[in-house]
Parts: structure tokens; sequence; C-alpha cells
């Protein structure tokens, strides 16, 4: 009797620029540490190829090596399989120093501006992946290479440029507007052929686009919301490649992010002066604001505060914040952000903090416990982003008791359920959602929001709905996996 065939371990090798908790410049690094784990659970055999970063080097224990010749560099360029620590996905390591070894951040240096080699940097990462999917590693090698984000936007485009793609190729896009653009001229430095420079190629307004490599050559596409993925079909949210997504719309599927439960968890987080589950949640959650205001200076009582954590760009929608303060002190509410990026939002910020001490507290900095301790010691976390592929500080907010206060775009939409007296009768409600980006849509959510919270019972409800809210990776993990199965056939 024939013996039923059981399905191949497939295997899958993750290409990004980002991994936390040693490189995460936002919410990218968070995703590649914690989907792989989740994909493995799944029984996908997962792996990751990122460029040789000094924190990566630093930190993870290497095991083998294998050195390629590379159209990047004169000399052979190594490729080290490392662990990191704690971990039970490997990582291939591209290790070119002097691509990677730099001070500063992935992408740019410490005052913000973007490496000049970057296309030939984040090439050779793109490039290195499709060279483990042909073989580069006798002992793994990939059925799928999923790209994320422009970084690893050319994967696809090195292995379609073989005859016959050694391996297929998913690209999830995690935020549409970073496009990885640059001159015309670099073209030749990419090592592609001639033809792929063109409107069905990487060519975009007379440039070149790593992004839209990603997009026009992958076998699949994904992005980490599914109202996310319909809104980046139309001109508003398209970035100008709508058209092609339109065109491919049956290869393009919304997956939403999840949390990852080690990480972010208010009953085992070192940075909580009392952590606390949802039976413990109101002690635990007081003992955190009390501790946030200290730390920002805000005056004790009964206020609402309302927490930021965020990056502080035109994406988050922030300047409507700073525009509705007012209000929002006005209404007896209290402000805790932190937050770096845009010079005038930052001094906008911090100003608004030095004339309203006690009132508005404003941390001008990238800082993970404080982060933590504004999610859990917040009332709500505001969210107004212009536009907003998945987002995760709103679901790290649920996890905690914390209600999001978010606009009416993108993931926000797909993970919080709006307290309407409809929802808020029928105890669904989690958060509070706006939906012109305007600050005064924002500032009478504000308003709507501070009533609620004096009325405890119902807050307390929400606040127990919102932390039972499932966003455990399993689900998002099974439809991945599902994916990388119709894709290889
Ligand atoms: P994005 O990736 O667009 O920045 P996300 O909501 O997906 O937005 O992810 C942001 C991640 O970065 C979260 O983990 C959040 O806690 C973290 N983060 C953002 N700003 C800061 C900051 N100033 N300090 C610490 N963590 C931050
Ligand atoms: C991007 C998006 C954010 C998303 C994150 C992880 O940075 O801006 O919405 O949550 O990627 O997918």
């Amino acid at each position: 009797m024939a013996q039923a065939r059981r399905p191949r371990t497939l295997r899958v090798l993750h290409v990004a620029a980002e991994l936390y908790p040693w490189v995460k410049t936002g919410g990218l690094g968070d995703i590649v540490a914690a989907l792989p784990p989740a994909l493995l659970a799944q029984g996908i055999d997962a792996r990751l190829c990122l460029p040789a970063f000094p924190a990566f080097l630093d930190a993870f224990h290497l095991t083998d090596a294998v050195r390629l010749a590379t159209p990047f560099a004169a000399e052979r360029v190594r490729v080290a399989l490392a662990t990191p620590p704690g971990s039970k996905i490997a990582a291939y390591l591209v290790d070119h120093p002097p691509f990677y070894d730099r001070s500063g951040g992935p992408y740019g240096s410490a005052d913000g501006r973007d490496w000049p080699d970057n296309h030939r940097r984040f090439a050779l990462l793109a490039w290195a992946a499709a060279a483990l999917a042909g073989g580069a590693d006798p002992n793994w090698r990939p059925d799928i290479v999923h790209a994320h984000d422009w970084h690893a936007g050319l994967a696809p485009a090195y292995l379609k440029a073989e005859a016959a793609p050694a391996a297929a190729s998913v690209f999830t896009v995690h935020n549409l507007a970073y496009q990885g653009s640059f001159p015309a001229g670099v073209f030749p430095e990419l090592s592609l052929p001639a033809g792929f420079y063109g409107l069905d190629g990487v060519e975009f307004y007379g440039g070149v686009s790593f992004l839209k490599a990603g997009l026009a050559y992958a076998d699949r596409l994904t992005t980490v919301s599914p109202t996310y993925a319909r809104e980046i079909q139309t001109p508003e949210f398209g970035e100008g490649l709508d058209g092609l997504l339109r065109l491919r719309a049956d290869a393009l599927t919304g997956i939403l992010n999840g949390v990852d439960p080690t990480v972010w968890d208010p009953a085992h987080d070192d940075a909580l002066p009392q952590p606390y589950d949802i039976e413990t949640a109101e002690a635990g959650k007081a003992a955190a604001k009390a501790e946030l205001r200290r730390r920002l200076h805000l005056f004790e009582g009964d206020a609402p505060v309302f927490g930021v954590v965020s990056r502080l760009s035109p994406q988050k929608g922030l300047d409507l914040l700073l525009a509705a303060l007012p209000d929002l002190t006005a209404g007896g509410g209290q402000l805790a952000l932190l937050g770096s990026g845009d010079r005038d939002l930052e001094t906008g910020f911090a100003e608004a903090a030095a004339a309203q001490r006690g009132t508005v507290g404003v941390e001008i900095a990238y800082d993970e416990t404080l982060a933590r301790l504004v999610i859990a010691g917040a009332d709500c976390i505001v969210v107004p982003s212009r536009f907003e592929p998945c987002g995760l500080t709103q679901m790290y907010a649920l996890r905690y008791g914390t209600l999001p206060l978010v606009r009416r775009t993108g993931g926000l939409v797909d993970t919080v359920v709006d307290a309407t007296p409809a929802r808020l009768r029928d105890k669904t409600a989690t958060g509070f959602m706006f939906e012109p980006a305007t600050a005064e849509a924002l500032a009478a959510t504000i308003e709507w929001a501070s009533a609620q919270y004096r009325n405890r019972a119902s807050w307390r409800q929400m606040m127990r709905q919102a932390m039972t809210r499932d966003f455990s990776w399993a689900q998002s993990a099974r439809q991945y996996a599902a994916l990388y199965r119709e894709v290889v056939g």
C-alpha cells in the first residue's frame, strides 16, 4: 500500500534590516523577532538573513561561515551562520565591514542623514539572500525567500533574474512610504539584468525604487493589516504605487501583526513597579501611573493621562495632537509623551511641557523602559496617525489595559473597537476613534474619552475587554504558513 506522504517541512529565509532587541528603529524590529519563532511553532523551518551590524556580531554566537564572491566587493564576503542568544532561529549575517560596521543607525548616521551608499549596502543583503536560495550554504537552502520592506526589496528581483528562480518569494510591506529611492545612475551598480530597469521593473519616476522591485518581482505580496492592504490600492494611500498594487491585487494579502507575549506582558514586565494581570490591573496600573507621573513631573490627582510612544514623523499625526493640546488640558487631561524624530515636533512638545509643567510631560528620547511605563501608566494611548500599516503600540496598550484613542485608518481599524453607544451597550468597545485628520476631530474624541473615563464602571469594563483581545501570533503565523504552502504549490 502506498504510504501517505508527509508534507515536507518548508524552509523560509526572512530577509530584514532590523531585529529586536539589537537593532530596532520601529515596529519592523519587533515583527522580525516575533514572526519566525511563531512560524517554527507552525512547523515552518525559518531562518533570518541580516546585515552583520556590530550589535549582532557582538551579541550572537557564530557557528559557521561561507565566503561568497559578490558583485559588491573585490574580496569575498563572509556570510556567517549565528544564533541570537535565547533564540531558536538561526541567522545568516552578511558580513562586509565597509558596509555595515558603522556607528549610527541601520540606515543613516546619528545625525539622521541616510548613508550615501545605502543602495549598495542593501543590494548586497538581498543578493546574499538570493545566493543562499541558490545553495550558498550546502546544509540549508530555503524554499521561500521572505523579504521585509525596501531594505530587502531587491531579493525577489535577484531571484527572478535567474532563468529558473532558486526559490519562491514573498515580499511584505511594513510601510509603503519608505521606498528606498535612488537616482537612476545607481542601476548599473546593482548587477541586475538591463531589462529590469523599466516601467514593469525597478524604475520609478525616473529613478530606482527598491520597494517597487519587491512589489514587481515577488511571487506574493503581503502587508501588515487587511485594511492597509485595501487602502494602498487607492491613490490616497498608494504613494504612487497604487496602480501596480491594483494590478497585483490577486497576489496581495493583508495579514495582521501579532503581539509577542514573551516581550509584552504586564504580568512579567520588569519595567513596571507592580506587574499586573487582568484581576490586579487597577492596582498595577495605578502604581505605574504614579511612577510615570514622577518620571515626567506630572501632578497627582484623578486626571486621565493620555500617553504617546512614537516616532515623531508626519505619518503619526502628532501635529494634530500638538494643536489639540489646549483642549486636552482644558478638559482636565494630562499628556505623557515619549518620542523623537521631526525637529519641529520635538521643539513644539518640549515647549508645551515647559509652559505647562505638571500637566504636560515630555521626554524627547528613544527609551524602551520608559515606553513600557507610558504604555502601562497612561489611561489612553493616543495614535492619531494619518496612515498606519498596522501599528503596534495600540496593541501593546490593549494588552496592558490602556485604551487606545486612534484615527480610523489602516491597522488601527482592525485592532480597536470604537466606544460608540452601541458598542458600549454590547460591551465590545476597547477604545476611541476619530476620522477626519483634524485637531478638532481629535479634540472632540479626547473630550468623549475624558467623559468616559469618569464613568468608572464602564471604563473598567472596557479595560477588561481590551485585555482579553487575542493578538497572539499563532493566528497570523497560520496565515503566513498557508500562503507559503500555496506559493510553492
Ligand atoms: P512604527 O513602526 O511605524 O514606528 P509601530 O507602532 O509599529 O510604529 O512600532 C513602534 C515600535 O517602536 C513600538 O515597539 C514602540 O514601542 C517603539 N517606539 C516608538 N518610539 C519609541 C520611543 N521613543 N522609545 C521607545 N520605543 C519607541
Ligand atoms: C511599520 C509601520 C507600522 C507597523 C510596523 C510593523 O513601521 O509603520 O504600522 O506596525 O511597520 O509591521
